[in-house]
């Protein structure tokens, strides 16, 4: 992403537009919100016409009456202002926050469907910072962005019109200084626009990395990567604190500026009006000078602020636009399919199937195999053959670039991705566990799933046991990433979770690691089980799962080099008996 693209032009009202149409479901905030910003804004004018009266009225005729009366309004303004500040602050906030809120579920919601290739291809430190920090900016467009503008902007022009009424000499002389403060402004804010950007550069780096190092903290520690690790973390950290300092610098050098300026200004109405006064400037009255000065700071000091609140602004427009391209992306597997069925055999058929997950590096090389309703296939095959590659394509995780893969004689494009994905149940390579119980982990929240039910099935497949010994058995919290648990506890979780949903097919990518005699025993005991009476294809690595299966798939880098039962392929001295020798020989006659 180019940066000069990011910042566009000096205001992108089309995407303004878009952040605003968000606000549509709260209309009634948002002129609430609206109406509390000009009220403020006039109360806040109101006050130095108030002080001008009562400097030249009430107190000079000493009316004591007169005064109290001027007071009393005084106060009535004050409270008046204090109130629909505080309206604004809240409102404004639950503006942002709603917005927000919507945006937000409408973000997860596209990530939830977007393909497995777009997750290959991110970072997932990144897209959280989409989901959390960029969200917060987008409410900040609310709350301290627009509409303290549209505030500060009417207070301003009232200040300024006032002033000229009051006395227009003095008016245009406190005017002079308003280019100052102007020119400094824009140069201010441009410089913050690409300062900001690259801040949330950085803070998108220290998420990912900090991210990514805290989920393999283990090879972190194991390889003694420490030292590496913090300084490459040191340098992430410094190009994050130079963005942040760059800021700060702006800041240091705009607000003196700005104060000075401000100053010069009270100089020269002080010069002015009170010095050179009556004959050169017309200024009748002590009260118009207080008012000056109050007026002044109504003047100077929202400008002054507005620079920031145009930083507010532009940041979240940076976050909107970097949340609405992911909004924008279309990365969404087609489902443009229209079968449905209730059930389907599981009769499975690969034709000439070729794919690969980067364009013009083919993994798969024209895959064709059948299996039959009911039958357990097992596929083996070298690390790296393409084994897991086939049953990423059987749900359509990703798309083939050709042949067919058809169910039921059903080409599953033609299946709603529902419906497909309701028939097949994977346990995969590695079992990913939420942070939850469990009985949650294997229903995964479907409500039509009891606890009853789970344990039932626990113990047809034979872990209701392991299960029961943990401590709080099915409402045993795996935490994150279910680190609680032993990997083969994991998988037998994992068998679980796709035993429940009885499924017509059942996908099973065995660990490539091993696991304990007592585990083996289970894991073995529960792979029997599930697989009995469905289409299962096995990506096997036990010489027991592989010695069971009606058919056997041997492949070699992406194609299917021997297909036959353990005694044909023995007997026919190939690729599996060579694989057999090497890998399985041992394991057999221990
Ligand atoms: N998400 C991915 N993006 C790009 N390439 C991938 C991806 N997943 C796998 N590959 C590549 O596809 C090829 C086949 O990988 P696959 O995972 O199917 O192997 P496998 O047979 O399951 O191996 P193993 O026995 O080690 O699990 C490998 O060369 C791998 O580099
Ligand atoms: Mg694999």
């Amino acid at each position: 992403m180019n940066k000069s693209d990011e910042i566009g032009k000096a205001f992108d009202f089309r995407l303004f537009k878009r952040v605003f149409a968000h606000t549509k479901p709260y209309q009634i905030i948002f002129w609430v919100v609206a109406i509390t910003a000009i009220l403020s804004a006039a109360f806040a004018v109101g006050i130095p016409i108030l002080v001008k009266d009562i400097i030249n009225g009430a107190l000079d005729s000493k009316n004591s009456q007169q005064l109290f009366t001027a007071i009393m309004f005084m106060l009535a303004l004050l409270i008046g202002q204090v109130t629909m500040q505080l309206g604004f602050n809240y409102y404004a906030n639950l503006l942002g926050e709603s917005v927000i809120k919507d945006i937000r579920v409408r973000l997860f919601q596209k990530m939830m469907g977007f393909k497995m290739t777009y997750f290959d291809n991110s970072s997932i430190g990144v897209l959280v910072t989409r989901a959390v920090a960029d969200m917060q900016r987008i409410g900040e467009i609310f709350s301290q962005g627009f509409f303290m503008i549209v505030a500060d902007v009417l207070k301003m022009i009232s200040a300024a019109i006032i002033m000229t009424i009051i006395n227009w000499k003095l008016a245009l002389i406190v005017f002079a200084i308003l280019p100052v403060i102007l020119v400094a402004t824009r140069l201010f804010q441009q410089a913050m626009k690409v300062a900001f950007i690259e801040v949330r550069a950085q803070v998108s780096n220290l998420n990912s990395f900090v991210q990514e190092r805290l989920a393999g903290m283990k090879i972190v520690q194991l390889f003694n990567r420490e030292e590496v690790e913090k300084e490459k973390f040191r340098v992430i950290n410094e190009k994050h604190q130079n963005a942040w300092l760059k800021t700060v610098w702006y800041n240091s050098i705009f607000f003196p500026i700005a104060e000075i300026s401000n100053s010069i200004g009270i100089g020269l109405v002080v010069y002015f009006g009170v010095i050179q006064n009556i004959e050169n400037i017309g200024l009748d009255n002590k009260g118009a000078i207080v008012a000056f000065f109050f007026l002044m700071d109504l003047l100077f000091r929202p400008l002054r602020q507005i620079a920031d609140k145009f930083n507010t602004l532009q940041m979240g427009m940076v976050a909107a636009n970097r949340v609405f391209k992911i909004l924008d992306t279309s990365s969404h597997i087609a489902d443009e399919g229209s079968v449905v069925k209730a059930d389907v055999k599981g009769d499975i058929e690969f034709k000439d199937v070729r794919f690969g997950y980067i364009k013009d590096e083919e993994v798969l090389h024209g895959i064709s195999f059948k299996v039959n309703a009911g039958e357990t296939v097992a596929i083996v095959g070298a690390t790296g053959a393409g084994k897991s590659t086939i049953i990423n394509l059987l749900n359509r995780f990703y798309e083939i670039n050709s042949g067919q893969i058809v169910i039921d004689g059903v080409s599953i494009h033609d299946y709603t991705l529902q419906s497909l994905r309701s028939h097949i149940a994977i346990v995969l390579q590695d079992v990913f566990l939420f942070a939850d119980t469990i009985a949650n982990n294997i229903s995964l929240r479907d409500e039509n799933i009891t606890v009853s039910e789970i344990e039932a099935a626990a113990k047809q497949i034979g872990v209701h046991e392991f299960i029961s010994s943990l401590p709080g058995g099915y409402q045993y919290n795996v935490k994150e990433r279910g680190t609680m648990l032993s990997s083969g506890q994991r998988q037998l979780i994992a068998f679980l979770r796709a035993y429940v949903s009885n499924p017509s097919i059942l996908i099973l990518d065995e660990a490539t690691s091993s696991v304990d005699t007592y585990s083996e025993q289970l894991i073995q005991q529960a792979t029997d089980k599930i697989t009995e009476g469905r289409t299962s294809i096995i990506i096997a690595h036990r010489l027991a799962t592989i010695k069971k299966a009606s058919k056997i798939i041997v492949m070699d880098e992406g194609q299917i080099v021997e297909i036959g039962t353990h005694k044909e392929l023995l007997k026919k001295g190939g690729y599996y008996n060579d694989l057999y020798k090497a890998q399985f020989l041992e394991e057999e006659v221990a």
